[in-house]
């Protein structure tokens, strides 16, 4: 990869980031797909072309717009095959909007994912993320573990999740993630349905730096309070928890105890100036 523009040598492959992780955080699995490179640079043509240069036949929708992002986000953003691109179906609308600014922005690191979204104005990259907010499309059941996990790791990661760390000050998952980890609006993301590679390398990103979210970055806090050995528990719980048939985002967080710990997040104006 050039590591100026982040731009691929020949495919996706090339494009991953070096990550300089704690062994515990892996790089992700290759992707497979050598031509997914050129159809992607293709489509973007798509994305970012005027509806007035389209052929007469070209149906100028937000769905055909987006088809750059689906060839790598899967059909409707459903997630592509083998964890190393993320769904993007469903999740909050204001929590898409923020990572596409953090691309943008260099709080988070793609080279082929930074330069379609440099082309794009806020009000484009928020009509892009309500689009994707509001596509739902069934999960897969969790991927069988190629050597299933201890019950006792098992029995960690759900005591974090759940409960969070009182030694540590690490508030329950849950508090923010929404009592059934399906994400709570505007902003938090759910954390069911995500293959463990996935959420192996984001924490993995926040442990280095190499991902961050805006300020105040709550993750960053999160992750230095977890563990190497934690991390990887409430990594298997929640990659081994099935999603439930109704996975919207909750409209608000769950109560909790007045002196729980707790953190704040950041948040970013949405175009026009709303808060989210
Ligand atoms: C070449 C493949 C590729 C293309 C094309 C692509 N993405 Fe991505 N995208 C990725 C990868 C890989 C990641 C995860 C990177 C990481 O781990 O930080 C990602 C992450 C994201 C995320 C963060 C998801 C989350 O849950 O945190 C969003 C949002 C996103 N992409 C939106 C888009 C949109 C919108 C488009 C089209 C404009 C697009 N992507 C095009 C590969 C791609
Ligand atoms: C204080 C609130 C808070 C707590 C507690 C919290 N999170 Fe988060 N989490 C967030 C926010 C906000 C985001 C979105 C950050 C961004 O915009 O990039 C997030 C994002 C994530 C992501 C990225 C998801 C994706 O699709 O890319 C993962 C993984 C994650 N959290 C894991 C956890 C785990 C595991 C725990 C419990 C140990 C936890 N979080 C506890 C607020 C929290």
């Amino acid at each position: 990869m050039n590591p100026k523009t982040g731009v691929p040598k020949s495919s996706c492959v090339d494009a991953l980031p070096v990550r300089l992780a704690p062994p515990l955080f892996t790089t992700r699995p290759r992707h497979p797909r050598g031509s997914l490179w050129v159809r992607v640079a293709a489509l973007l043509l798509v994305l970012a072309a005027p509806a007035a240069q389209a052929a007469p036949a070209f149906e100028d929708s937000i769905a055909q717009r987006t088809q750059a992002c689906t060839a790598c986000h899967g059909e409707q953003g459903r997630a592509g095959p083998d964890g190393y691109y993320p769904r993007l179906a469903g999740k909050p609308a204001a929590y898409l909007y923020h990572q596409l600014l953090n691309f943008r922005e260099g709080r988070r690191h793609y080279g082929l994912m930074t330069r379609m979204v440099d082309m794009l104005s806020d009000a484009y990259l928020w009509e892009i993320a309500q689009h994707f907010a509001a596509l739902q499309v069934p999960y897969a059941p969790p991927a069988p573990w190629a050597r299933p996990p201890e019950a006792a790791v098992l029995a960690r990661g759900r005591e974090l999740a759940l409960h969070g760390n009182p030694t540590t000050r690490l508030p329950a998952c849950v508090q923010c993630h929404g009592q059934k980890l399906t994400g709570v609006l505007p902003a938090v993301p759910g954390l069911l349905g995500l293959p463990a590679d996935y959420l192996t390398a984001q924490l993995g990103g926040w442990r280095t730096g190499e991902r961050r979210a805006h300020a105040p970055d709550c993750m960053a806090s999160v992750v230095r309070r977890l563990s190497d050995r934690d991390a990887h528990a409430v990594v298997v719980w929640l990659a081994s928890q099935p999603v439930p048939t109704d996975a919207h985002p909750a409209p608000g967080r769950p109560d909790t105890a007045p002196n729980a710990p707790d953190l704040r997040c950041g948040v970013a104006a949405l175009p026009g100036g709303a808060r989210p």
